[in-house]
């Protein structure tokens, strides 16, 4: 009788460890117990929304080591929707399971200076940067770099903060005294066309698969719609696909990782920050593929083979932003063409992400900008004319 390899696959039964308890987590949970496991969710948040599809969850600081330990030794293997854990929390992770990605991607891609100068060592072209600890530093990479350029935090920024757009040598000051903790990095201005992600997974073995690339559409710098595909020409989709590839291949990747691209006038790719973890610009995998972003995550921390990352549909992706879009929740339920995910979050605050719709259409289908705003029904806005 031959035997299916199962040596180094996670049974299923087995408990995925996940950090951090938002909708990330929550997604990957779900993906988890489709494929037979349980999940025990990491998080400091008591009413996290990961918790109320996970079988166990820990309530502790990302920084109290007993916590974690417990945690560890009661899971298969460590994963994570959150990157943002100190070296000393994932140490301890480490110590007890395998933790996938390992401590050193998330070393990399916590850092924005050790994110570029690894995607540069991976011949992966991004804006210019200087490292930042002076306000002579600053001045000094002013006159390099030109203006404007981008100011930001190494550590810790999401949906723009943590960013200063700089205008006139005049703004150098403020910007530098309002942005912390230090160092900081500045970045050319990056004048894109457009900007897109691809979400590449890589398995124990070195197996690898990709998503297509797609377009990313942002409105008070939170991701608003997402469209796979990305209606870019198809050399810049294979560019961009090519460098997930080889950006997971080098930093040794066993996980998901997504990558973020500028598009310039001449449909050259520029890469702008990785994360190693499922990616808001993958929820439309979840309707458009056989194998979604949070399966496609959980096969690869498993060790389970990973399929191609094939759609079956072209998608839209619009996210539901607190308060308003969730406001709608009733009469987007009442949408024909809308497939709802709501996030089971209490607060409905100002700039929460809340859930997602999704809205399929046939490959090589995608509507235009009023095809998609008419197509969302009572979330489109018309655009500008
Ligand atoms: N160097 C740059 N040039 C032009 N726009 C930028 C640059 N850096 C960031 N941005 C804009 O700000 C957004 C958020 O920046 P990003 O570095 O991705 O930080 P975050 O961690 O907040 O997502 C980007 O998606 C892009 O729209
Ligand atoms: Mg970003």
């Amino acid at each position: 009788m031959r035997r299916p390899p199962m040596a180094n696959m996670l049974p299923p039964l087995a408990t995925i460890g996940i950090i951090g308890g938002g909708q990330l987590g929550r997604m990957t949970a779900m993906a988890a117990a489709r494929l037979g496991y349980r999940s025990h969710i990491f998080a400091p948040e008591p009413d996290s929304p990961a918790f109320q599809v996970a079988s166990a969850h820990s309530i502790a600081d990302y920084e109290d080591e007993i916590a974690l330990a417990r945690f560890a030794e009661q899971v298969d293997v460590v994963t994570f929707e959150f990157e943002n854990i100190s070296a000393e929390a994932l140490a301890i992770l480490a110590a007890h399971r395998p933790v996938r990605p390992g401590p050193n991607v998330l070393r990399i891609s916590q850092d924005r200076l050790l994110e570029k100068t690894f995607l540069n060592n991976a011949d992966v072209q991004t804006a210019p940067w200087r490292a930042i600890t002076s306000l002579d530093d600053l001045t000094h990479a002013i006159a390099k770099l030109g203006l404007p350029a981008v100011l930001k935090t190494t550590r810790l920024g999401y949906d723009g903060k943590g960013q200063f757009l700089l205008r006139s040598p005049a703004d150098a000051a403020t910007a530098f005294a309002q942005l912390n903790p230090k160092p900081l990095i500045l970045e050319g201005f990056v004048d894109f066309a457009a900007e897109g992600s691809v979400l590449v997974a890589r398995g124990p073995a070195g197996a690898t698969s990709v998503f297509d690339m797609v377009e990313n559409r942002h409105r008070d710098h939170i991701l608003d719609l997402t469209l796979a595909p990305a209606p870019f020409a198809p050399e810049t989709r294979a560019a961009a696909q090519a460098m997930a590839l080889r950006i997971a291949e080098q930093i040794d990747l066993v996980g998901l990782l997504a990558v973020e691209f500028f598009i310039d006038r001449n449909g050259s790719v520029i890469a702008n920050e990785i994360a190693p973890r499922p990616h808001n610009s993958g929820h439309w995998t979840l309707d458009a593929c056989p194998v979604s972003q949070f399966e496609m995550q959980v096969r690869a921390v498993a060790g389970l083979p990973l399929p191609p990352a094939r759609r079956h549909a072209d998608a839209v992706m619009k996210n539901l932003i607190g308060p308003d879009d969730m406001a709608l929740w009733p009469t987007i339920l009442a949408t024909d063409g809308l497939i709802p995910h709501h996030y089971g979050k209490r607060e409905n605050r100002p700039g929460r992400k809340l859930g997602h719709v999704t809205m399929l259409f046939p490959r090589n289908a995608l509507p235009g900008e009023f095809g998609i705003a008419a197509a969302l029904g009572p979330l489109g806005t018309p655009p500008e004319p």
